[in-house]
């Protein structure tokens, strides 16, 4: 099967996920903010891959604008998606990313179709304020930690939204927390300052990235997931939810909100 796929990101999880997809013979579409940092790493993508099916897109997700002609480029260049896979995140959170999701014609036209979002076990500290989502457009104005828990939080209900809104389309949908692997939070003393609660001997295991990215290849590849749409995975397994993670009505709110925020409603 051909083996379409979109995976944004230039750097970390995303790299790897794409030289593995590239490796197995999918074509590849590395969406990146940065045309600097998104061509090079699409040159290594080929190199280290041997495939030279590998394209860069441009893709900021903080612009409304850019996410619209990315998806105009898109359509215009490719007949199918097979697999979307939602990995951009930032620790340092300056505008939220909420993902809304529009894809509603090439995904159901490629099924069996998947897309894979990449939350973090950070979702657990998550706590989505709505008010402050209307007010100031933004997932809340305290620290750095909650505001990337929330953001997490926000992929895991996408997630459990969107698998609702795919009923009987045959396009499954997954959130995950990636293997952890440390990409110098833990050594850099700035940033260790800035997160002073968190336990680093705990939080980053020094695995590599090509372990980091496993549980996001399981969930957009492995046959057979499909009756687990909508649920969240760690370690290639899937896991069960606290409650605020699987919660009908925050989610449908959340998406309705994404929706209306986007002018896509
Ligand atoms: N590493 C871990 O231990 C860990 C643990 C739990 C969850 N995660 C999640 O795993 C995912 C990948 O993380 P990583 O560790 O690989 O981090 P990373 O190396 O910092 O990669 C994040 C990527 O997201 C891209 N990005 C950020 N903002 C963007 C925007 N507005 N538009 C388009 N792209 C944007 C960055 O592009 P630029 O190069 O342009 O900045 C970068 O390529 C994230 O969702 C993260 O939250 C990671
Ligand atoms: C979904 O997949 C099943 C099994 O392959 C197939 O019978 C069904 O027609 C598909 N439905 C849609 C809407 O594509
Ligand atoms: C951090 O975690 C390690 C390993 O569990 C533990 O030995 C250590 O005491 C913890 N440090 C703090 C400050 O809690
Ligand atoms: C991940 O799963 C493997 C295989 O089941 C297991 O051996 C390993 O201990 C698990 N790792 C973590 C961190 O849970």
């Amino acid at each position: 099967k051909h083996l379409g796929s979109t995976v944004w990101s230039n750097t970390g999880i995303g790299k790897r996920t794409a030289v593995d997809l590239a490796k197995r013979g999918a074509r590849v579409i590395m969406a990146c903010r940065s045309r600097e940092r998104g061509e090079a790493a699409m040159l290594d993508v080929k190199t280290e891959s041997g495939s030279s099916d590998v394209v860069f897109m441009p893709l900021d997700l903080a612009s409304l604008k850019s996410v619209r002609s990315f998806a105009e480029n898109f359509l215009k260049s490719e007949s199918r998606l097979d697999i979307l896979i939602n990995n951009a995140g930032q620790i340092s959170v300056q505008r939220s990313l909420l993902y809304c999701f529009s894809g509603k014609h090439i995904l159901p036209s490629s099924a069996p179709s998947r897309v894979v979002t990449v939350s973090s076990v950070a979702h657990n500290f998550g706590h989505i304020d709505f008010d402050c989502l209307n007010k100031h457009k933004t997932l809340g104005l305290g620290s750095t930690m909650n505001k990337y828990s929330a953001s997490k939080l926000c992929n895991v209900l996408f997630t459990h939204e969107l698998n609702k809104r795919l009923q009987g389309t045959n396009v499954s949908c997954f959130s995950l927390h990636p293997g952890q692997w440390d990409r110098g939070w833990g050594t850099d003393p700035s940033q260790k300052t800035k997160f002073k609660s968190v336990n680093w001997t705990n939080c980053c295991r020094s695995e590599t990235p090509e372990q980091g990215c496993q549980t996001t290849l399981h969930c957009a590849l492995q046959p057979g997931l499909e009756p687990l749409s909508g649920r969240y995975f760690s370690n290639c397994t899937v896991r069960n939810l606290f409650a605020k993670a699987r919660d009908d009505a925050a989610a449908k709110k959340l998406w309705e909100l994404s929706e209306s925020m986007s002018g896509l409603q």
